[in-house]
């Protein structure tokens, strides 16, 4: 449901982003006869995009465990930028609809960043991480970095299925394929290759497989 929206919500940007061009376009050449009767062509599409556009976005954000800082000034761009365009395109205002498409661009770029910006949490001193250690116990460091770092989409149990998250006690994947979807993330899972090292991965993968039952 949530995954669906993602993909819905993206698309819709990438329509809004087009017809935002197009009409600057044809602003910046003067072309204002044939940005009159693009306007009156694309009202209604326009209209119902960016209905979805707010519904899919509201929607989303509604679910996330937290809004990061990115979040927030992507959604500053987002609603600066409606206003502006409006007024932009009306009394052809270059400077103005040009800012427009920036902002919006500008957010589509914050979006992408924000996702792919993850942080991660260490664990309590008390767990034992270095794997040659004689007392080190994958299962538990596994245990220990997921409650840091992944429960707040996947649950202690691994069943919370938050923000489109795939239920980890029915989930089917391989090692190999678990691996994967940790180190380069998915839809809104994010991806984890640069904070996680190769064997807290491998923590990760054994604890996440010990959900199945
Ligand atoms: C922001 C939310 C979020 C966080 C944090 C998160 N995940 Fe995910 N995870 C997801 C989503 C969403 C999916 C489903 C991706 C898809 O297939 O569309 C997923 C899928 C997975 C899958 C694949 C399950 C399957 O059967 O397809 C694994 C394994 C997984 N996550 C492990 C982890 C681990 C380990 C962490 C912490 C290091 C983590 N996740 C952190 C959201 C999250």
């Amino acid at each position: 449901m949530y995954t669906g929206f993602l993909h819905t919500h993206k698309l819709v940007v990438v329509l809004f982003l087009l017809i935002y061009l197009l009409k600057a376009i044809l602003l910046l050449t003067n072309k204002k006869d044939t940005l009159a009767s693009f306007t009156k062509k694309v009202k209604i599409p326009e209209m119902i995009i960016s209905v979805l556009f707010l519904a899919t976005g509201g929607y989303m954000l509604a679910q996330l465990p937290e809004i990061k800082t990115l979040q927030w000034v992507k959604l500053a761009a987002v609603f600066a930028s409606i206003p502006l365009a409006v007024i932009g395109f009306k009394k052809y205002n270059k400077a103005l609809a040009v800012t427009a498409v920036l902002l919006i661009v500008a957010a589509y770029g914050l979006a992408e960043v924000a996702k792919r910006r993850v942080e991660k949490v260490a664990v309590a001193d008390e767990v034992v991480t270095n794997a040659s250690a004689a007392n080190y116990d994958a299962l538990a460091h596994g245990k220990a970095l997921f409650n840091a770092n992944c429960v707040q989409c996947h649950g202690q149990n691994g069943d919370m299925q938050k923000v489109g998250a795939k239920n980890l006690q029915t989930s089917q994947l391989s090692d190999t394929e678990v691996q994967n979807i940790i180190l380069n993330g998915k839809n809104s899972m994010p991806p984890y290759s640069k904070v996680l090292d190769g064997s807290e991965v491998d923590a990760l993968v054994q604890y996440v497989k010990s959900f199945r039952k």
